[in-house]
């Protein structure tokens, strides 16, 4: 079991950051390689070829470990919607003209896949959540098995939903997909770093992962993993760099019409970022050394007693096997005073985020017992009274607004 490592970032004690989906704190460590990179750009004269691309491929083999897979099918994008660009751009339709995603799914997985659909004339079929709050996640991923069919040429959404950690059967969804002959994209970056993500078992065509999450990452760096269905496809744009032999400076000009190979054709121009690319690269290698499973037992444990009490309280959380541990989300049933908590929240430094109709709570090794302890007072400060009784009532579990 990994222990808190609150001390290894620089969260003061007051502070109760439970926003990692937002944006995760950067290590101290992971301050100081920035500033190092910083300071490079200070002496050129110290910048080689090699550290155009040795940099990168050290950073793609850690991505690779990290989701299992092999790295050279690993490209490094700037965005979610930039590798979510190259997927749009390359696929062949045919016949079956059908994309199924979540209600509700992230734009920069939707608006791609939307101005395709409205080009070529495809459907969207975006898979509501159901209504039945207890089963809300073993139905809404029955829809989305239902909703494959041999229409069907695009199946994309992430590995939890991203407003209240919602549980997708990756496994499940992939078998379905592959018996209509369908293509599984993976939007990583609610779950990747913090639950375990193998891509031996799930088979993706394509997982795109933002970096400045759940990878502990900067801000303006992401992974993408692309599959064989990619291996001739076209990139958003033609740089240098991606071209075949490019590390020979002098001959840049004697213009290359192949590319580097494997998925290389993919990554972004001047994708050897000084400063982002060493900071991702020890970022990961952290969860390595930590171990994503060990991040996800430490989130589910470290919040267990408070959700069982918020639960005692009244709000709706889903049960733990249809949620991340990393990222859930609270309903408040109505039975909180939403100006109330939301006071509570500030004045008590509580970071979450109001994400739909959930208070969405994002956890990770850097969070403590006390950061659910004061959480859990906010919630204590704002119910409602029902006459002259703090109501707590079991659940209703018909309507849940916030
Ligand atoms: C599921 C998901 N995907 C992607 C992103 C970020 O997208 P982009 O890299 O295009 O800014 C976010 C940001 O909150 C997200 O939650």
């Amino acid at each position: 079991m990994l222990n808190c490592q609150k001390d290894q970032f620089s969260i003061p004690d007051n502070i109760h950051y439970l926003n990692g989906a937002y944006f995760s704190p950067l290590m101290k460590k992971l301050e100081l390689i920035g500033h190092q990179a910083v300071s490079r750009k200070a002496r050129p004269f110290d910048i080689g070829i090699d550290h155009f691309y040795e940099p990168i491929k050290q950073l793609k083999n850690s991505f690779a470990q990290l989701i299992n897979s092999d790295a050279s099918r690993i490209a490094i994008i700037p965005s979610v919607s930039y590798g979510i660009a190259t997927v749009t751009k390359n696929i062949e339709f045919g016949d079956q003209k059908k994309i199924v995603m979540c209600e509700e799914q992230f734009p920069s997985n939707y608006y791609s896949w939307k101005k395709l659909a409205d080009e070529k004339g495809l459907t969207i079929e975006m898979v509501k959540a159901s209504s039945n709050f207890e089963q809300r996640s073993i139905d809404w991923n029955k829809n989305i098995l239902d909703a494959i069919d041999k229409e069907t040429k695009v199946v994309t959404l992430g590995n939890v939903h991203w407003a209240d950690g919602t549980y997708f059967d990756l496994k499940a969804i992939r078998q379905k997909a592959t018996e209509v002959n369908a293509l599984l994209i993976i939007d990583g970056t609610q779950s990747i770093g913090a639950l375990p993500f193998d891509m031996q078992e799930i088979q993706a065509d394509a997982v795109i992962c933002a970096a400045y999450k759940w990878l502990l990452g900067p801000y303006g760096s992401a992974l993408a993993y692309y599959g064989t269905y990619f291996d001739n496809g076209e990139p958003i744009e033609e740089n240098w760099i991606n071209r075949l032999e490019s590390e020979n400076f002098k001959n840049l000009v004697n213009y290359q019409a192949a590319y580097q190979a494997g998925a290389e054709r993919f990554g972004v121009g001047q994708k050897s970022n000084f400063i982002n690319t060493p900071i991702v690269h020890a970022a990961i290698e952290q969860l390595l050394e930590w171990g994503v499973d060990n991040v996800q037992q430490y989130c589910k444990q470290l919040s267990q007693n408070t959700v069982y009490q918020l639960k005692e309280m009244g709000c709706l959380i889903d049960n733990e096997a249809q949620r991340s541990g990393h990222l859930f989300g609270i309903r408040t049933n109505n039975r909180f005073d939403m100006d109330k908590l939301l006071t509570a929240f500030q004045k008590h430094h509580v970071y979450v985020s109001r994400r739909g109709n959930a208070i969405r709570v994002a956890p990770n090794v850097y969070n403590d017992e006390r950061n659910f302890e004061v959480l859990l007072e906010c919630f204590k400060l704002a119910r409602k009274r029902i006459g002259t009784r703090i109501c707590t009532d079991n659940l209703n579990t018909d309507t849940f607004p916030v």
